[in-house]
């Protein structure tokens, strides 16, 4: 198998999975509710259950910047993941792309045509239109050099009946062309 030689910050992306993305939702020390776009997730730990979410939090070029939703999750401890289905490919799209650090007056529920619905155990509110919320408390983080992986442990999980009778299919089923 003949390969060619890359190099890590140019190719690194090549190697990402984006398996799937999610909407993580978060509040403020104000209250004030945030959504971010994040393709860098995964469940991480057993037993007991413990997720990972991989948020900006410096500038390193472009895209690179502390998200408000970090924030947020500093501030309050807590998150959301939403999960979307294929029929939320527009909103995940806005959510990733405007940002409350940079426009802190946008309402990105309001922008993406999402319902704002009660959490059972966190001030965050849920997604109402993803058909599973994974309500989380931060367990831990690791610093890393733009981003911090947040591990969060999940307090409730809400899923919708057609999702786990197999009738409505995520967005993890189809990886989104992100490289
Ligand atoms: C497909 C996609 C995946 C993304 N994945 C991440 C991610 O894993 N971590 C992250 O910090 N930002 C990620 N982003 C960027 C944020 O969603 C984006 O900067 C967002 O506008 C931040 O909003 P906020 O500052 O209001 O929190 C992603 C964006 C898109 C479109």
């Amino acid at each position: 198998m003949e390969k060619l030689i890359g190099f890590p910050n140019r190719e690194a992306w090549r190697t990402y999975s984006g398996t799937s993305v999610v909407m993580i939702t978060a509040v403020d020390a104000l209250g004030r509710a945030d959504i971010c776009t994040v393709g860098a997730w995964s469940l991480v730990n057993g037993v007991p259950p413990l997720y990972g979410i991989a948020m900006c939090t410096k500038s390193a070029g472009a895209n690179y910047f502390k998200r408000h939703t970090t924030t947020c999750i500093e501030q309050t401890g807590e998150f959301v993941i939403n999960v979307p289905d294929e029929s939320l490919t527009k909103a995940w799209g806005i959510c990733g792309t405007v940002s409350l650090t940079t426009q802190p007056d946008a309402d990105k529920f309001a922008l993406a045509g999402l319902t704002r619905t009660p959490a059972a155990k966190v001030g965050a509110p849920l997604i109402g239109e993803c058909p599973v919320n994974i309500e989380c408390r931060v367990h831990s983080k690791h610093v890393l050099p733009s981003h911090d992986w947040i591990v969060g442990e999940p307090l409730a999980i809400h899923w919708a009946q057609d999702v786990i009778e197999g009738r409505r299919r995520l967005e993890w089923n189809r990886a989104p062309k992100l490289v």
